[in-house]
């Protein structure tokens, strides 16, 4: 049996297809105010500015592609039982192939109802526009989890992470709760393994820094993973 190899990623891993990350310099979150356009208030207050910011973002997701990272990633299922557990609410690991994705703030493709959660869209094309709604006639959303929202896929990602025999962590600066508390959800002595080029905060037994970008530290990361198969 393939063992299972969970794996975290952040924006980092998106970097290298020219998608902004939030905090490093030049960070999506120095050009613009979080509590302006990624909270439930700033939505209240401001629709089409909030509306805005993510069309920006789908936009320029069509003219991204998956890099060698997300790839990399992709053909480790070959050997291993490979979950993905995502911050990015791009699809570039879905494009590159990996089968099992698991979106913890949400997707920039799909939109939902504001009036009903379970009511979720693939929107076509990038524009959501003030006056889309619901088969119920509700305004359409971004398919997004704002800050000081819930986030429901945590319950479907702790257990995965307390099943991992490797535990990987990409491109994530591990500041944002819950998602930054998932690797000690990992069992003792399960080999960790985190890539980016800087360290981010993390202290757990058995971490292995890999202190690369995506594409080139996901092809070093597989040369370490042939020994652990
Ligand atoms: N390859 C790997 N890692 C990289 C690369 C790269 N090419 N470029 C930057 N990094 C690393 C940075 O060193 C940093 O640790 O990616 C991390 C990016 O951190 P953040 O910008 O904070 O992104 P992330 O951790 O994904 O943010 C978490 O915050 O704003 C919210 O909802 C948003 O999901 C996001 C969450």
């Amino acid at each position: 049996m393939k063992k299972r190899l969970v794996i975290l990623t952040g924006a980092g891993m998106s970097q290298e297809s020219g998608i902004r990350t939030f905090r490093d310099m030049g960070g999506l979150w120095e050009e613009y105010d979080v509590t302006e356009v990624a909270t439930p208030e700033a939505w209240h207050r401001n629709p089409e500015l909030v509306m805005k910011f993510y069309n920006d973002r789908r936009k320029q997701l069509y003219e991204c592609e998956p890099n060698p990272g997300h790839v990399g990633l992709a053909e480790l299922e070959a050997d291993f039982d490979v979950q993905i557990i995502t911050q990015n609410i791009d699809d570039l690991h879905e494009r590159a192939g990996s089968s099992k994705v698991l979106h913890l703030h949400g997707e920039l493709k799909k939109v939902r109802s504001t009036r009903y959660d379970d009511l979720i869209y693939d929107l076509d094309g990038w524009e959501l526009k003030f006056g889309d709604t619901c088969e119920e006639g509700f305004q359409l959303r971004p398919h997004i989890v704002w800050f000081g929202e819930m986030v429901p896929a945590m319950d479907e990602a702790m257990p995965l992470v307390k099943k991992a025999d490797i535990f990987v962590v990409v491109g994530t600066s591990l500041n944002v709760y819950p998602a930054a508390g998932l690797v000690h959800y990992t069992q003792d002595g399960v080999p960790i393994f985190v890539v980016d080029p800087e360290r981010p905060p993390v202290h757990r037994n058995g971490i292995e820094f890999l202190e690369e970008k995506a594409g080139l530290g996901v092809s070093t990361l597989k040369e370490k993973l042939k020994k652990l198969k």
